[in-house]
């Protein structure tokens, strides 16, 4: 289950009706699919896309997608460093950043025009869009790992274009799940942030 966070109001949502009503506004669309045992541990990219392929076919038919693949990123991918420092600088693509995520667990910071910074921890089950021409930024979490569907009109659409006067240098890339929670309410602190 995602969880929005909204740094300048000290406000957390964790309520799926709740978030989808709070990032509408921005175009955003939120949801979260029954996930449980709809994959094996050891699927294959093909494996997941045929699990999902009547939300896939769902999605393609509302938003006007063509195309749809999984990446698979973990510690273990090579350049993974490289591949992250592309994305966790603020961006904007020319079409949607359309993201389904199966496995593992990431945050995407959203910048609107109008409204502060917020971010949205992203897990398994959780789909979102950013709208094109929305400028954000992701980092994984502090596992490093997340496993994706994603959904494209045009892959060339989906390089980032990078904007002036950025401002993800004054966001912690702080994942913001359970563990956050669990953690957060005892006396330690809060653990997830990206290494
Ligand atoms: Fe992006």
């Amino acid at each position: 289950m995602a969880v929005v966070h909204i740094p300048a109001q000290n406000r957390d949502l964790t309520d799926v009706a709740e978030i989808r009503e709070f990032l509408a506004p921005f175009g955003i669309w939120y949801e979260n699919w029954d996930v449980a045992g709809r994959i094996g541990a050891a699927a294959t990219n093909e494996e997941i896309l045929a699990a999902y392929e009547p939300e896939i076919n769902r999605l393609k038919q509302q938003g006007g997608f063509v195309t749809a693949d999984v990446i698979n990123v973990n510690p273990s991918t090579p350049n993974l460093d490289a591949m992250l420092a592309k994305f966790d600088k603020e961006h904007t693509h020319s079409e949607d950043e359309v993201r389904f995520t199966v496995e593992g667990n990431g945050v995407f910071h959203i910048h609107p025009e109008n409204g502060p910074v917020f971010s949205v921890t992203v897990t398994s089950g959780d789909l979102i869009n950013v709208p094109r021409g929305t400028k954000h930024w992701f980092n994984l979490c502090s596992d490093r790992k997340i496993r994706c569907i994603r959904l494209f009109e045009d892959m060339t659409g989906w390089a980032p274009h990078y904007v002036d006067q950025p401002v993800h240098e004054q966001f912690a890339p702080l994942c913001m799940g359970p563990s956050y929670f669990e953690v957060a309410s005892g006396s330690q602190a809060p653990r997830g942030f990206s290494e």
